[in-house]
Parts: structure tokens; sequence; C-alpha cells
């Protein structure tokens, strides 16, 4: 069925993936992005775009006018942006989820538009469980991870005092074409591949023994668009929360040299202290996003590197 989908933070990384995904499938797109006038050229003809900030809640209602869906990924998404700016930044990150959630409500006929929410593995913070289920204690340690937390809660109301029907996804660390490196705050991967592109020494912070479960955008953008089709054929009200993850652990160290082998690179591995506060272990459990939404990764690490390679 053809539908009309808004997303917000459509010009980023994630969220301009998402409607390329979108209007393949023959869907109508509006896109709320605050960086939407510097982006327009690269936002397709056939989407309706607006361009503000979530954190403004006449924007958020003018956009979520006559959708029947919201994938909801416009925040700050940079850790040290958000240290840096802790009051402004929750404020868009947890106040622009309610704005949205708000906005889904009021929109709604009968009840709230089905909203799917980007959240984080930034909430497990400091939680220390491997693999990372959806039932370990949630103890974020960044204003950004807090936020996302604070999301999905108000996502909790929204089904419990307001018949919403939300999803948040805890995306692990997503990379592809598309993310770009030009930030120091910008994924491993894409600084990584960037570096040995030009030759450049990739630098590890700290011993390089610590691991994350990557996962490939395109993966990302399957993961949303089920969990809204779970959500679209829900009847009841529901706030429910997955990871978004490949599911395996891999060292940075070894991620380090992959990246050199595919880019075939003269680059060299150094050392640089470890960055504060870095998570040693991060890896995902995506069985409940398995069994409930259906949700396969199906990108192996050397594909995806090698998609993010050639785009590069
Ligand atoms: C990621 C997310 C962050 C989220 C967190 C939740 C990204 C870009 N960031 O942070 O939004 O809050 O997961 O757990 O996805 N590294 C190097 N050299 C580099 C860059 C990074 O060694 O040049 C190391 C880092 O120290 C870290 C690992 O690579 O150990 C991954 O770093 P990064 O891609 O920045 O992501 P996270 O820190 O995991």
């Amino acid at each position: 069925m053809v539908r009309h989908y808004l997303v917000t933070g459509g010009c980023g990384f994630l969220g301009s993936r998402l409607v390329s995904a979108l209007l393949a499938a023959g869907h109508g797109v509006t896109v709320l992005d605050i960086l939407a006038r510097e982006k327009a050229s690269a936002v397709p003809a056939d989407v309706r775009l607006l361009a503000g900030d979530v954190a403004q809640p006449e924007i958020v209602a003018r956009a979520m006018d006559g959708v029947d869906g919201c994938f909801h990924l416009a925040a700050v998404a940079s850790v040290e942006q958000c240290n840096r700016r802790w009051a402004e930044t929750h404020r868009i990150n947890q106040g622009g989820c309610v704005n949205v959630l708000d906005a889904a409500r009021l929109a709604g006929r009968e009840r709230p538009i089905p909203v799917v929410l980007a959240s984080s593995a930034a909430v497990y913070g400091a939680s220390g469980a491997i693999p990372l289920d959806e039932a370990a204690p949630a103890w974020p340690v960044s204003p950004y991870g807090a936020d996302k937390l604070g999301g999905e809660l108000h996502a909790r109301v929204s089904a419990s005092t307001f018949g919403g029907r939300v999803t948040a996804l805890r995306i692990f660390n997503a990379f592809g074409p598309g993310q770009v490196p030009d930030s120091p705050y910008s994924g491993v991967i894409s600084i990584f591949i960037d570096r040995a592109m030009k030759g450049e020494d990739l630098v590890i912070f700290g011993d390089g023994a610590q691991i994350r479960d990557f996962v490939f955008v395109d993966d990302v953008v399957r993961g949303f668009r089920r969990a809204m089709g779970v959500l679209e054929s829900s009847s009841e009200p529901r706030a429910a929360i997955y990871n978004v993850c490949g599911g395996m652990g891999v060292e940075i160290g070894h991620l380090a040299r992959t990246v050199i082998d595919l880019c075939q690179s003269p680059s060299r591995v150094v050392h640089a202290p470890a960055r504060t506060g870095d998570i040693r272990l991060s890896v995902g459990n995506p069985a409940a996003a398995h069994a409930e939404l259906g949700f396969v990764p199906s990108s192996r690490l050397e594909d995806g590197l090698a998609a993010t390679i050639a785009w590069a």
C-alpha cells in the first residue's frame, strides 16, 4: 500500500538512505531537516522538504500534517557536541522527540500516527553486559545517551497514555556510503577508509582491542522499514525497543588492518592514547529484532566495507 511518510533528519547519513528506499518503494516522503536549505540540491525533487528544527513544535506539527507514519531521526548525533552543548542538545534530542510524539498524537485521526524512533546503543552506557540485549540495564554515561533513553520513556508514555504505536531502534555502530569522515567525531570506519585511501596513518585510540558491533546502513534502513510495517499492522497501543546491530564483535585493530588490505593502501597503523570514557566492549544481541521484526542483518562486514570504499 502506498503511504506518505515523514522522515525527520532526512538529509543525514541514515535519513537520506531511508528516504531513497521509501521513494524506491513508491511511497511519498516529507523531510524535516535543519540542513534542508544547505542540502536541498541533494534531496530528490519529489520530496516535500521543510527546513527547520525539531525543537520547534509548530514546524514539527506542520511536517506531520497529512502523513501516515513518521521516522524520527533528527538529532545532534555527535556525543562530543552533546557533551559541550548539554542543555541546548537536550532541547533538540529529547525535546524534539517529545515534539514528534506529541505531533503524531495530535495529527492522528482516531489514534496517534505510528512513529519509529532512532535510539542508540549509547543508552546502555557502562552497562557492561555482553552481548547487550534489550533487557540489560540502561545506564547512559553521556547527555546524548540519556536523551535517547528519555525518548524511549516518552515512547512508552505515548502508548500507555495516548494509545500510540511507537518503536525505538537502538542502533549500534552504523556505517556505509554517505557517512562523511571529515569530523573528528565521525564513525571510525569512515575515518579509517579516508586515511587509507590517502595513504595516511590510521590512528587507533588505545590498544585496538576494544570491540564494536558494526551494522551496515542498508540493514539499518531495513530495520526501520520492518519496524514501521509491524506498527502499521498492529491495532493495539505499542512501545517496543529493539537492538539494530550485526551481533558480531569486531576489534578495532582488526578493522584497521582489514581496511588497509581492502584499500591496498601503504598506510601504517599507529596508536594514540585511548579516548576518555571509551567503552571497551559493545556487542548487541539482535535476537529480539530477528524474532519480532524479522530483521536479519544481511551484509557481511567485508562487503559493507567494500561498498563504502567504492563510494568514498
Ligand atoms: C558510537 C557512536 C555514538 C554512540 C556510541 C554508543 C558513531 C560514530 N558513534 O560511538 O554515537 O553514542 O557508539 O555506544 O557511530 N577509534 C579509533 N580511531 C579513530 C576513531 C575511532 O581508534 O580514528 C576508536 C574509538 O576510540 C572507539 C572505536 O574506534 O573505540 C569506535 O569509535 P566511533 O566510531 O567513534 O564510535 P563509538 O565511540 O563506538
